[in-house]
């Protein structure tokens, strides 16, 4: 049959989807870029915030109708739920999308092929059981997955390494989706950047909810931290670049900065999610670090790696912020100057301890608060960005632009850049002049050597 997967939500879902493309092209599916050409439909979902939630309903809306024309044309149809939504809500899915076929958990997606047949079975049978997958074992998620083949690649690709999470942010449903912290062997994760290089990989972003709290066996049957295993990879020969995400500020330590000076292919650019900058606020949120300890983890980095540059998330309007808090906020944003930033509006999540919390900021007071800081964080990152005007950046090119030899790269700071030379081909990694700055992006000229 003919599968189209539509992805929400973070990196992690990136991963899971092109897992789950690997398996169902193995088991002779094909993969289509839309909906319309599909007769299997994946919905891998968030549910971060509520607007993602309500994302997939109204998705689901449009995929019924295609659902009951393909079928009343004789043919068959399968919708999927896999993702964050699926194991948050299980079979709540069915009763409120009857239609939905399978509902698939985040630790269950190797089994994708199997439940496609198990539909596919049970619609020749003309029984209209739905099946659910929702066991958060994610050990035995990473079992199978090892002996699936990984097929087409891009040059930029992320590999999870680490899953799931213990630190039950207050806000946060992530706990509840992934399940408890579990990190993969150092073997494991060595094999498949690999396989990935083989295919032609040359970035590779390591990924965890906690990534810096990574602790899985070593191939010396230790327990290997992320520098070790950062030191591990470096040495995969026609790796080019490596980064990692998501780091806690909480688990940043002195070996993490060391691995950033000592290991070339590292780049030197950091995601460090400081979410509020009030004491008050943070402790609420149960972060488990002061503003004035993510400052000096900050400053650490830069003694040990001076070009390094940062980026974070912020929510605001958590609940009891105030003006006040919300200020400290913006006076952290100010000292760091982040080269980049994303920033939300606090969106409760059924339960999760702020859900519950008193002291709700109103819609409208959160709204203004994100625009404040969004126009201050915009302005820091066009800061950044003005800053490579008319320096020499590291550009691997990833895609082709709209115009003609027109490519499209990014940075070692992920900088969006483009730039029109016949020379170039995707997957190249070149010096590059900037130029000049369009909105977010920056354009520049290729140097010759
Ligand atoms: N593990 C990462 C974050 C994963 S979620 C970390 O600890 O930083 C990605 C981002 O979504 C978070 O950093 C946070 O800023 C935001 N987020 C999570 N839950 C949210 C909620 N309930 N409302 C608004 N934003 C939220
Ligand atoms: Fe969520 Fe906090 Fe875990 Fe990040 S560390 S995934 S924000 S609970
Ligand atoms: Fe969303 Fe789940 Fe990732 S909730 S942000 S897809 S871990």
């Amino acid at each position: 049959m003919n599968f189209f997967i539509k992805n929400y939500g973070c990196q992690m879902n990136i991963y899971d989807s092109a897992r789950m493309i690997d398996i169902l092209s193995a088991a002779g599916h094909k993969e289509c870029k839309h909906l319309d050409e599909a007769n299997i439909f994946i919905f891998n979902t968030c549910s971060i915030r509520e607007k993602a939630d309500e994302k997939l309903f109204s998705d689901l809306g449009r995929a019924k109708s295609i659902k009951f024309k393909i079928q009343d044309a004789g043919e068959s149809c399968i919708i999927v739920v896999c993702g964050c939504v699926a194991q948050a809500k299980k079979e709540a899915i069915f009763n409120r999308a009857p239609y939905v076929d399978a509902v698939v958990g985040t630790q269950e997606i190797h089994n994708i092929a199997n439940v496609i047949n198990e539909v596919i079975e049970k619609k020749k049978n003309n029984e209209y059981s739905n099946v659910l997958m929702g066991v958060l074992n994610t050990k035995s998620k990473f079992e199978a997955l090892k002996t699936t083949n990984i097929t087409e690649r891009s040059y930029s690709e992320y590999l999870t390494i680490q899953e799931g999470c213990d630190n039950f942010c207050t806000y946060c449903v992530v706990p509840y989706t992934r399940g408890r912290e579990f990190s993969r062997d150092a073997k494991d994760i060595i094999d498949e950047a690999k396989k990935m290089v083989s295919i032609g990989v040359k970035e590779i972003t390591l990924l965890g909810q906690n990534v810096n709290s990574y602790h899985g066996e070593g191939t010396d049957g230790r327990i290997w931290k992320l520098s070790r295993l950062l030191y591990a990879m470096a040495e995969i020969d026609g790796l080019a670049r490596l980064r990692y995400v998501t780091s806690n500020p909480k688990d940043v330590s002195t070996d993490i900065a060391e691995a950033h000076r000592d290991i070339d292919i590292l780049m030197p650019f950091l995601h460090l999610p400081v979410q509020s900058g009030s004491d008050k606020i943070l402790k609420k949120m149960n972060r488990k670090y002061t503003t004035d300890e993510y400052l000096r983890c900050i400053d650490m980095l830069r003694a040990y790696k001076p070009d390094m540059a940062f980026s974070s998330d912020f929510i605001v309007g958590f609940p009891g912020e105030s003006d006040q808090d919300f200020e400290d906020t913006l006076k952290l944003a100010e000292k760091v100057r982040f080269a980049q930033a994303y920033s939300f509006k606090y969106s409760p999540r059924s339960n999760t301890a702020a859900a519950k919390m008193e002291n709700q900021v109103p819609e409208k007071i959160k709204s203004e608060r994100l625009k404040i800081l969004q126009d201050m964080l915009n302005n820091h990152q066009n800061e950044f960005n003005e800053n490579t005007v008319g320096k020499t950046v590291d550009v691997l090119f990833t895609k082709r632009g709209k115009f003609k030899n027109q490519l499209v790269g990014r940075t070692e700071y992920s900088q969006a850049i483009s730039v029109c030379d016949k020379s170039i081909n995707i997957g190249d990694i070149a010096f590059v002049k900037v130029t000049e700055i369009k909105s977010h992006s920056l354009v520049g000229s290729v140097k010759k050597k």
